[in-house]
């Protein structure tokens, strides 16, 4: 089992390349089971979960071809078998999203219950009550969802919580549904606007994505498509974090500032000092300045983002003063804590509240990693900790960031990986 060694105390500096967006990758391979024509995918991130999806794919036997500029090919013109086994499902949350697609292509699909995980119970009965409004025949049993519809129809789908892969998932569905169907309460996170745009790329009829409410008409095929996947927010966030808690400077290219301003307006009341173009954003902490606590309050976007929680408990953890950091959207979501706690941060847990009382220094540990980005917690905490911190079980941070000590030792980070 894989862990990362780091050595605290090195404020980090110069440029990296920030890479596709994970959680725009995910929905956007699962689409091309809308058509049989071929689809190209460009600026994919080479991650865990981008593999596992490929693998599902495979399994259902779609051909993928990766080119020499890695942009993957995917020719869905023979599919085999409309299943997602428990087992590849139960590694990553996110085959669900094959879902919508099968059913509104084929008719029919099997797809096994996601489980919850470590960060909450992350049910997806609004995924089913979504398909069912739109006609399909959802039956639960064995672990397994069953869904047939000879065609789904159109429906006005009101969500009573904002779900970023329930808005995707159902947005596939309705691209080849009979008429007209409106989702409202719609997730406004931009990878759906990444995907919604990937989709009319192929000849779908949506719009509104990005707002709370969007309206696709049903086409009856879809063709095929080049795409490049949106830069990843959640991994530009994560090393402007390091930046900050090593009181570094660095340079973040081929990402977009417009897709992370509640994190970007946060780091600034730290006391970091950034500057953006369109496509780069540069982080500089003032020599010896110590950074202030912030109170965090996860929301759906364009709020503050929970897949950023974990990060800015790790940055408060040494900063100047007291923070509260409240998670409204996953019922456990505070696996980092009692790590951090053995690195001697000063930390109360209380429901879904942590109180932070920031403290001068953080001792290295040996400390384990529980899920993607708890993880990216812990190496931050590495980053800045007296001495050597040993990150254990890190098959959760190839999951979601890729290449990370390469790219963090291009930073100057004392970090290597141990078998
Ligand atoms: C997506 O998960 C992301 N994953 C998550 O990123 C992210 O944390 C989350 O959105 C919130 O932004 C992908 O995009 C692949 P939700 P998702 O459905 O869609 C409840 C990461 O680290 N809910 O928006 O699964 C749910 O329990 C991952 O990259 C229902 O009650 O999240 C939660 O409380 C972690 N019923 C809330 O909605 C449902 O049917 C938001 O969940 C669906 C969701």
């Amino acid at each position: 089992m894989d862990k990362l060694t780091i050595r605290g105390g090195v404020p980090l500096r110069g440029e990296i390349s920030i890479s596709g967006a994970k959680n725009a990758a995910l929905p956007i391979l699962a689409a091309t089971l809308l058509t049989d024509k071929p689809v190209l995918i460009g600026n994919l991130p080479h991650l865990h979960d981008i593999t596992t999806t490929m693998e599902l794919l495979g399994l259902m036997g779609s051909d993928l071809m990766l080119d020499e500029r890695m942009m993957i090919e995917v020719n869905n013109h023979n599919l085999t078998r409309l299943h997602a086994p428990h087992e590849l499902v139960k590694t990553m949350r996110a085959s669900i999203l094959v879902l919508g697609p099968l059913v509104s292509r084929y008719g029919r699909a099997q797809v096994s219950l996601p489980g919850g995980c470590s960060i909450g119970s992350r049910p997806v009965d609004l995924h089913l009550q979504g398909l069912a409004a739109m006609g399909a025949d959802i039956t639960v049993h064995d672990g397994y969802i069953e869904a047939r519809a000879k065609r789904l129809h159109g429906a006005y789908i009101n969500f009573d919580t904002v779900t970023v892969t329930g808005t995707e998932n159902l947005m596939m569905a309705a691209t080849l549904a009979q008429g007209v169907t409106v989702i409202e309460n719609a997730a406004l996170e931009p990878e759906v606007a990444d995907l919604a745009s990937c989709l009319n790329s192929m000849g779908a009829n949506i719009c509104g994505a990005g707002s709370g409410r969007i309206e696709i008409e049903g086409v009856d095929e879809l063709g095929g498509a080049s795409y490049d996947i949106l830069p990843d927010r959640i991994e530009t966030g994560t090393y402007l974090v390091a930046a900050a808690i090593t009181g570094g400077r660095v340079k973040l290219k081929n990402t977009d500032p417009s897709l992370l301003e509640a994190v970007l307006e946060k780091l600034v009341e730290a006391g970091a000092r950034i500057d953006c173009d369109e496509t780069s954003i540069s982080l500089a902490m003032e020599s010896g300045a110590r950074l202030r606590a912030v109170d965090i309050a996860t929301a759906p976007f364009p709020d503050f983002p929970t897949d950023m929680q974990a990060q800015f408990t790790a940055m408060n953890c040494i900063a100047e003063g007291r923070a509260v950091i409240t998670e409204n959207i996953f019922n456990n979501r505070f696996m980092h804590v009692t790590e951090l706690q053995k690195m001697g941060a000063n930390l109360t847990l209380s429901g879904n509240q942590v109180e932070v009382r920031g403290v001068e220094q953080l001792t290295g540990s040996t400390i384990t990693a529980r899920d993607l980005r708890a993880s990216a917690c812990l190496i931050l905490a590495g980053l800045v900790a007296q001495g050597e911190t040993l990150v254990e079980q890190v098959y959760h941070i190839d999951r979601g960031y890729e290449t990370i000590e390469e790219k963090l030792m291009q930073l100057g980070a004392s970090i290597r990986r141990l078998p």
